[in-house]
């Protein structure tokens, strides 16, 4: 018993070789060392035993009749990624043991040997072996231990592999561009990454690209001095003077224009900008993490990009999967917001009933999770009791898609045709960008018209979208704390 003990703790080697005296030698100097050893004759029977019994290293001889050493290589590693595969080569053909390292192979020896040097690389090899198999524990444990990681909830591979990304990334000075649909939590993936950075302290500056004229952004963003254009009585500082050793957090960066993409790109390679109308330079650290909901390439194809800004900011790529494609994580983000709204609103201990479970499982969430927010968030306010059935949720999650006409009863007296039609279009809109989680162009595909005719219809009838964005920027400094509003255009 204690033999079979001392030799799992030693580890367990394959040696595939088809001298039998070569077998014999390794077999007895490992053996004696307490690991645990099987031997094979043939790179076909090696690969075959790696298939049944899992090893921690293997000592492979190159030159083989049948399937030789450099397929055994392969193969084996294919079955077993992390397996520490030791060559054993004449002295004549060290660069095929070369060509062996770069396929993969741990290390080689070459014949003849001395049984020290066999030791001390399979004691290598093992000890690479632990490293690895501890490094993916300490991983797991990591991912496990995140299903809410800075308020970012998920557990699906894709959301587990987003947080993998923010703890690498986090650290480094690289700029970063987050990738995802209206909703999916890119800004909150954004201040993750200044929170996990060394930067943590310093301040995170929002920058709503989208929502100002292209002069205004660029003296948001670069500052101007005074007489730079009418109005600019006073000199001002710019955004990047603020984040100056934090990080910089620019928003739907797809609209940024084409000038201002150029300032950018030069703040981003030599870490230095000048002021609207100025002439100084001006040095700072700051460290850009980028937003779009649109494809970039795209954009870039259409000549609204700069390629070369594309690639500055692509360094880092995370994307964030819309809810619709990780439906695993929708029972623990409604926990998370019913215990968010439930404290708001000082009503503990709510739940979900299942029904109401089972209707926000299949709905498709074109809002994404922002859309989920505010369902339960109204769920909660709404509710009564303990529980939250389906009758607090919005109608049009849970109803079967049919569109229905609505009977017309014409009143004796008669009814402007035009009114009526007005009414209709209105309410279809209202309709439709709810069901489309406020996002106009996700409604505007519902509808099967243009984005812009949508808009122009949005505007004519007044109506209000149901979620207002009024800031285009701020500044926070450490812990998130709220410093100021740097610039503020209504919408
Ligand atoms: N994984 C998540 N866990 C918890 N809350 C989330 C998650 N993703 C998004 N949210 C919440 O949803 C709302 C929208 O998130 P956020 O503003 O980060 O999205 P966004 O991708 O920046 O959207 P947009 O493109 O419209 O600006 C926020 O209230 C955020 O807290
Ligand atoms: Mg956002």
């Amino acid at each position: 018993m204690k033999d079979g003990n001392d030799m799992q703790k030693n580890g367990s080697i394959l040696v595939v070789d088809d001298e039998e005296i070569m077998r014999e030698i390794l077999e007895t100097l490992l053996k004696g060392e307490g690991y645990a050893v099987r031997m094979a004759a043939s790179g076909e029977e090696g690969i075959e035993l790696a298939r049944n019994i899992p090893f921690d290293a293997a000592i492979v001889d190159v030159m083989m009749p049948g399937i030789d050493g450099m397929t055994t290589l392969e193969s084996l590693k294919k079955l077993d990624d992390e397996l520490a595969v030791i060559m054993v080569t004449a002295f004549a053909s060290v660069e095929n043991a070369i060509k062996a390292m770069k396929r993969g192979a741990f290390d080689y020896i070459t014949k003849p040997f001395k049984n020290d040097e066999v030791l001390v690389v399979i004691k290598n090899a093992l000890e690479r072996r632990r490293l690895v198999n501890e490094n993916r524990t300490l991983r797991q444990n990591i991912q496990e231990q995140y299903s809410n990681f800075d308020n970012i909830v998920g557990r699906s591979p894709s959301m587990r592999r987003v947080f993998d990304l923010i703890i690498q990334a986090a650290p480094s000075r690289s700029t970063i561009l987050i990738q995802g649909e209206s909703g999916t939590g890119k800004e909150l993936v954004a201040r993750a990454i200044h929170t996990h950075s060394q930067r943590k302290d310093r301040a995170f500056v929002t920058v709503n690209s989208g929502n100002l004229p292209p002069d205004l952004l660029e003296s948001t963003l670069f500052g101007h001095v005074k007489g730079a254009f009418t109005g600019a009585v006073y000199p001002k500082k710019g955004l990047f003077d603020l984040a100056d050793k934090g990080s910089i957090f620019l928003d739907e960066i797809g609209n940024i224009p084409l000038e201002t993409q150029a300032k950018l790109l030069r703040v981003m390679q030599e870490r230095e900008f000048m002021r609207l109308g100025g002439m100084e330079v001006i040095k700072v650290d700051v460290r850009i993490i980028a937003a779009t909901n649109v494809d970039l390439k795209k954009t870039m194809e259409e000549g609204r990009f700069r390629e070369d800004l594309f690639y500055r900011l692509n360094v880092v790529n995370v994307v964030l999967p819309p809810l619709r494609d990780r439906k695993d994580d929708i029972p623990l983000l409604v926990q998370h917001f019913i215990e968010k709204y439930g404290e708001e609103n000082r009503k503990p201990d709510l739940e979900l009933v299942p029904d109401a479970l089972d209707i926000l499982m299949v709905y498709d969430w074109p809002g994404n999770v922002r859309e989920l927010e505010n369902v339960i968030e109204r769920a909660v306010v709404l509710s009564t009791g303990r529980r939250i059935g389906p009758d607090l949720l919005p109608d049009h999650i849970g109803r079967p898609t049919i569109f229905q006409m609505p009977r017309f009863v014409v009143p004796p007296e008669g009814i402007s045709f035009k009114d009526v039609i007005t009414d209709f279009e209105k309410r279809l809109i209202e309709s439709t960008l709810e069901a489309a989680g406020g996002v106009q162009k996700r409604a505007a595909e519902l509808l099967h018209i243009k984005p812009t005719t949508l808009n122009e219809m949005i505007k004519r009838y007044d109506i209000r979208p149901r979620r207002k964005r009024i800031e285009s920027s701020r500044v926070e400094q450490g812990h998130g704390e709220h410093v100021g509003e740097v610039v503020s255009v209504s919408e």
